[in-house]
């Protein structure tokens, strides 16, 4: 997909605040620092556009960012940000899980999971939760650069054979990094996809 527009639109804390429901809509979200930010920017090929930061718990709000006047992208916070209060977890949940329920227009929601790791049972658990709403989502790993193919893919491997468990068909994934920019280019084709069915 050729991006030819990439705008900010707006922050959120709330569901009802959120831009009129009238565009496809895909969300990113993922484990505090995980690179979500990241990878939006290097999307998007603006950096910059989404904060980004080497402190976890960074995005805090639902940033709306519109692509080609077309679709929406949507950063959300992090989860599992350790440093965070019970009540302020607790909030992020309610507020997080109401956007992916209530949403219509939201397509896809892209769980970024960091390609470094073994398989992490809050992500597993988050998997599940999508799926018991019925909402689809992809998994997208991100920091590829940070180790080599062959421990990326059987980090890959592993979170599959775990979510094995548990679902009968795997989502599509995706490997990435923001760094060098790969991996993004096949999540924005799986994304015009949608858009046109
Ligand atoms: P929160 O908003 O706090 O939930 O974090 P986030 O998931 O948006 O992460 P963010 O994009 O802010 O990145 C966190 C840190 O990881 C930053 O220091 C980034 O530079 C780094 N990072 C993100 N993606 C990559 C990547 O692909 N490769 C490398 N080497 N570093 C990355
Ligand atoms: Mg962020």
């Amino acid at each position: 997909m050729l991006i030819r527009k990439a705008e900010f639109v707006c922050s959120n804390t709330r569901v009802d605040k959120l831009p009129p429901a009238t565009l496809p809509e895909y969300a990113f979200i993922g484990r505090s620092n995980v690179g979500k930010s990241s990878l939006i920017n290097a999307m998007l090929g603006k950096k910059g556009l989404a904060k980004t930061s080497q402190k976890p718990g960074k995005t805090q709000l639902i940033n709306h960012f519109i692509v080609n006047d077309e679709w929406y992208l949507v950063d959300l916070p992090g989860y599992g940000f350790a440093k965070t209060s019970k009540a302020n977890r607790e909030a992020w949940e309610k507020f997080i899980r109401r956007y992916l329920t209530q949403r219509d227009t939201l397509q896809c929601i892209f769980v970024l999971i960091d390609s470094r790791l073994e398989p992490q049972k809050i992500d597993i658990e988050f998997c599940c939760w999508l799926g018991e709403n019925g909402l689809p989502f992809m998994l997208a790993f991100t920091k590829a650069d940070k180790q080599s193919a062959v421990k990326s893919d059987m980090n890959m491997a592993k979170f599959r054979r775990s979510l094995g468990e548990y679902f009968e068909e795997i989502p599509p994934c995706f490997l990435t990094s923001a760094e060098l920019k790969t991996g993004g280019e096949r999540i924005l084709e799986t994304i015009a996809d949608v858009n046109t069915r």
